[in-house]
């Protein structure tokens, strides 16, 4: 059985205080979650101050994003070396924002999950189409190029390391999910993808999180569809209420 893994992603938000704020709220009400992984990706200013509000609870430190070289003359950028020494236990890898605002390419974001495995992080492999791909039917080939490009080089061991979070772009921030079948069949056919590359095995055993306007109200019949194994979650995650019912989700059967 896949372990399910929630992860908040903060994006560009918030002040220092409402970070600990946020970070410290979350703490009190997931302290004894034991069956969800749940981690909280801060900007990376506010990475030290989170860490020390979620000690000794179950909730982890994730990073935004990183830079591929473990050290060097890369003004602005922060390595994984630096990102573990802080205390990140997840790292984001090519989130959409990055691909489509910084114009990071599928090359960038092989470079950065490979660094990340480097280092024993995880990474989470951020992959989906944009909305005038889904009307082209292009949704399948744009995810199996993520994946495929993304993991290129990987061992199938290395392969169970990842987490893959399903991005629609068109359900990020607009308020408009995927509905939970379509979904599932992203899902599926990413695993489908996954093990022609690294097996039955690996693609049995690896995570998939769908992200993308995921809230209270909807995430029940999201978490309900059997390849869905967790969530990455935007704007609710700013909201110590919704993230607390969102990692407490209720699977129907
Ligand atoms: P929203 O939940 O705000 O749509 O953001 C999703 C996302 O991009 C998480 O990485």
């Amino acid at each position: 059985m896949r372990r399910p893994v929630v992860i908040g992603n903060w994006k560009m938000h918030g002040s220092l205080k409402e970070a600990a704020a946020l970070a410290a709220g979350i703490k009190r009400n997931l302290f004894d979650l034991a069956e969800v992984d749940i981690a909280v990706c801060p900007p990376f200013p506010y990475l030290l101050d989170v860490r020390d509000e979620i000690e000794n609870s179950p909730v982890r430190l994730g990073a935004q994003d990183c830079y591929w070289e473990p050290k060097g003359a890369f003004t602005g950028e922060v390595s994984v070396p630096m990102l573990k020494d802080a205390g990140c236990a997840y790292v984001l890898c090519g989130h959409s924002e990055r691909r489509h605002v910084l114009g990071e390419s599928n090359e960038w974001v092989r470079k950065k999950v490979a660094a990340v495995l480097a280092g024993g992080l995880t990474p989470v492999l951020c992959v989906g189409e944009k909305l005038d791909e889904r009307e082209r039917w292009a949704t399948e080939h744009v995810v199996r190029e993520h994946v495929e490009e993304g993991m290129r080089g990987l061992s199938s061991q290395q392969a169970q390391d990842v987490v893959i979070a399903y991005e629609p772009v068109w359900a990020i921030g607009t308020g408009k999910t995927a509905t939970p079948d379509q979904a599932q069949e992203v899902h599926a056919f990413i695993r489908k993808t996954l093990g022609r590359l690294f097996g039955e095995g690996a693609a049995q055993a690896i995570r998939l999180q769908y992200g993308g306007s995921v809230k209270p109200d909807n995430v029940d019949d999201l978490m309900s569809q059997p390849d869905v194994d967790g969530v990455l979650v935007g704007g609710a995650s700013l909201d110590v209420e919704s993230f607390t019912r969102i990692a407490k989700f209720r699977r129907k059967t």
